[in-house]
């Protein structure tokens, strides 16, 4: 497998072998697959100089690695830190990986149905991904995941991929319910255009130096807070004064969340305002832990 710096897949042996959290893996097997490490890049430069040596490597038959089955991406990395991956350096990888057979495999857990301003954020790129991970919004709230791959990687026979809690019927109606209401509401093209407008608001607070960069695309938005011990203290300010948010980012100091796509104007201007005052409370953003936005 080829998988990502700052990736989170999830915590069974598999997913966790291709995250990149050390607490998440920690002991768990995860080197029962091996994995070539990639680095994620939100320049696209880097990303494509990044590209070329792993291709680099890839084709060289001395390199010690075999050939991998797939690569696994998150075209916006959630808990890494709302880290956008570069249309062209996507592409890339894309054709890179197309061209040696490698299957590319989007996760699109949290980025996913709509939450990036496009129904699914490898439009950006143009990239059908062979195989899409859906979830989280997908239910409307109910537990449900979805994987999504070509025709010609279906060769589980009937039944061999079962379990009692797979396909259950509620949550499948209210995967269905959810996407039919997310089209007939068009919440794709209003998570666009209120994204557009809470990012430049949000884009303030770095002008007025209590924040270091703001990131993401439609309602996948980050906010850098500097450091983790200043974003865990912007969170605890706005659960105070009613806002929900969780920290992301290498250090923890990513602050975001991920509001329905039916969010109303009222309450976005509600959040708006919180997040304008914890980030105040806070005092002036210090110089980031890490690299900020597009230079990530
Ligand atoms: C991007 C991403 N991939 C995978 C997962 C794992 O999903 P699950 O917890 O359903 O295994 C998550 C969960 O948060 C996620 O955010």
């Amino acid at each position: 497998m080829i998988a990502f710096t700052g990736a989170y897949h999830g915590m069974s042996a598999g997913a966790a072998g291709v995250s990149a959290s050390p607490g998440m893996r920690t002991g768990v097997p995860v080197e029962s697959q091996p994995v070539v490490r990639m680095p994620f890049s939100c320049n696209e430069t880097n990303g494509q100089e990044v590209l070329k040596t792993v291709s680099d490597l890839v084709d060289d038959p001395k390199s010690g690695i075999e050939l991998p089955a797939a690569v696994i991406i998150e075209p916006i990395q959630g808990e890494g830190g709302v880290n956008v991956a570069p249309d062209g350096f996507y592409t890339a990888l894309y054709e890179f990986a197309t061209q040696r057979s490698i299957i590319v495999i989007a996760d699109e857990i949290q980025c996913g149905v709509g939450h990036s301003g496009n129904m699914w954020a490898s439009e950006y790129a143009d990239v059908v991904p062979d195989i899409l991970v859906m979830s989280k919004a997908l239910g409307g709230s109910l537990p449900l995941a979805v994987i999504a791959y070509a025709e010609r990687l279906d060769t589980w026979p009937p039944g061999a991929h079962t379990g009692t809690f797979r396909g259950t019927t509620l949550a499948m109606a209210a995967g269905a319910a959810t996407l039919r209401v997310i089209e007939e509401d068009q919440l794709v093209s209003r998570a666009a255009a209120t994204g557009s407008q809470f990012k430049d608001r949000l884009s303030r607070l770095v002008e007025r130096g209590l924040a270091a960069d703001v990131r993401g695309r439609g309602l996948m938005l980050g906010i850098n807070a500097g450091t983790g011990e200043r974003a865990g203290r912007v969170r605890d300010s706005a659960f105070t004064a009613g806002l929900m948010l969780e920290t992301g980012g290498r250090n923890g100091e990513i602050v975001r969340r991920l509001p329905p796509l039916n969010t109303t104007d009222a309450d976005f201007d509600l959040a708006g305002s919180i997040l304008e005052q914890s980030f105040s409370d806070c005092g002036q953003c210090p110089e980031p832990s890490w690299p900020t936005g597009s230079e990530c």
